[in-house]
């Protein structure tokens, strides 16, 4: 794969804490597959950051884990275009995590918001350990050891992703200087040949004169078109095109699912933690029960009283699954008592069956046959290790580590 590719790079993780659900589906997983015929995706699970929280019953992680890569595949995400992987498999995830704490200050992991909440909303485990307060780094470490560009998380995880670029940047900050750096980039532009060099001097001066983002990126695209260029030298160029140091964890960026959050059958966010979710995969009468007993507008107790679509979760559903004349037929039915309850919501069960049978299909060959599963993981993670042994390398080189 060439340079330009290992920019578009994506990275993503889910914790395998049970059967994935609707909300996965509308928040994260749709996203997933449709990314994964724009750029160069690996998905993994992040089966070390489910320990941090549920260190006391690992037992039930082993099942999650194939049954979620089984959603995955479920749920349209291809083998055949993205890399699927197990963290833990990947033990460089582990490597980089402990040289990223080296320089990763105690105030910015305290201060990330999930473990403010989580620690103070959690009692029935204790989450005042090492492991949990270094879930943010270890997921820095996820990220920037494939030096991806881009990071597909629903907005719960946007601080995570803002700490990996401020560590990211740190590093650089620390472990990018070279006592020589300007000459050594001067003479890195030269190799770039006339043409090239005189193109990336007129662009470095755009961006750093007048602060054209247009022109950072032309150069930056420059760069990675050279195949000749050493990868120190590629670090030093992107560096000085931004006035420091090498560039050795580039800043990756988060891509936001933009559907809002999927009701659950009570009328609380989809989630495990509610008991209010349909699974992906769950049987067409269990899905069929679940919305037909889902909550409505409480204001509506009979059927002759009109309702409100807007404080209903089942119109939120609506939202999500059905057309403009099917909304519009709720609305009107709904406001002026003309349909039942039940009558709306038998266009959506259908929707979400009609989503669920595809899933259904492509997950039966899976369920058959788990050898199946394990290899393709087994090559996702073959794939992984590849592209991180690099980074490794170039991150034990700029800390000092390459001695042998
Ligand atoms: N913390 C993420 C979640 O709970 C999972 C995760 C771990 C992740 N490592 C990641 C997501 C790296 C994106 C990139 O959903
Ligand atoms: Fe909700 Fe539909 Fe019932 Fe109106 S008719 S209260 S939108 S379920």
């Amino acid at each position: 794969m060439n340079q330009i590719e290992a920019r578009r790079r994506v990275v993503s993780g889910m914790r395998p804490t049970g059967r994935l659900h609707l909300g996965h589906f509308h928040g994260v997983l749709k996203n997933w597959v449709k990314l994964q015929h724009e750029y160069e995706c690996l998905f993994f699970v992040a089966d070390w950051h489910a320990l941090t929280t549920h260190y006391e019953d690992p037992e039930v992680i082993e099942d999650n884990v194939w049954q979620m890569v089984i959603d995955w595949l479920a749920a349209g995400v291809n083998p055949g275009s993205a890399s699927l992987f197990i963290q833990s498999r990947i033990p460089e995830h582990a490597e980089l995590h402990l040289l990223l704490s080296m320089i990763t200050p105690l105030s910015w992991v305290e201060r990330v918001p999930n473990y403010k909440d989580t620690t103070a909303r959690t009692n029935d485990r204790d989450l005042a350990t090492y492991g949990f307060l270094g879930y943010p780094v270890l997921q820095s470490a996820d990220i920037l050891a494939y030096q991806a560009g881009h990071v597909p998380v629903g907005a719960d995880q946007v601080p995570h992703v803002e700490i990996t670029r401020e560590i990211a940047r740190r590093f650089n900050h620390i472990f990018g200087k070279e006592t020589d750096f300007e000459a050594l980039a001067e003479e890195a532009i030269k190799q770039l040949g006339r043409r090239n060099a005189k193109m990336y001097r007129e662009l470095r001066r755009e961006y750093l004169e007048q602060g054209i983002q247009e022109s950072l990126e032309k150069a930056q695209a420059l760069i990675y078109d050279q195949q000749k260029t050493s990868l120190g030298n590629r670090d030093r160029l992107l560096g000085y095109l931004e006035g420091g140091g090498k560039i050795i964890l580039p800043e990756p960026q988060v891509l936001l699912t933009d559907t809002s959050v999927v009701p659950g059958m009570d009328g609380q966010k989809m989630s495990k933690s509610y008991n209010n979710t349909i699974a992906l995969r769950e049987d067409p009468d269990k899905v069929t029960q679940n919305i037909k007993t889902m909550i409505t507008d409480p204001a509506r107790a009979r059927r002759a009283d009109p309702g409100n679509p807007d404080v209903c979760p089942v119109y939120t559903l609506h939202k999500i699954y059905s057309d403009d004349a099917t909304k519009n037929w709720v609305r009107e039915g709904c406001t002026s008592a003309g349909i039942g309850c039940i009558d709306c919501k038998r266009p959506l069960i259908e929707k979400v069956l009609e989503e669920q049978q595809p899933m259904r299909d492509r997950a039966r060959q899976y369920e058959e046959d788990p050898a199946l599963v394990k290899s393709i993981v087994a090559e996702g993670c073959e794939n992984a290790r590849s592209i991180v042994r690099t980074t490794l390398e170039n991150v034990r080189s700029a800390m000092g580590l390459d001695y042998r």
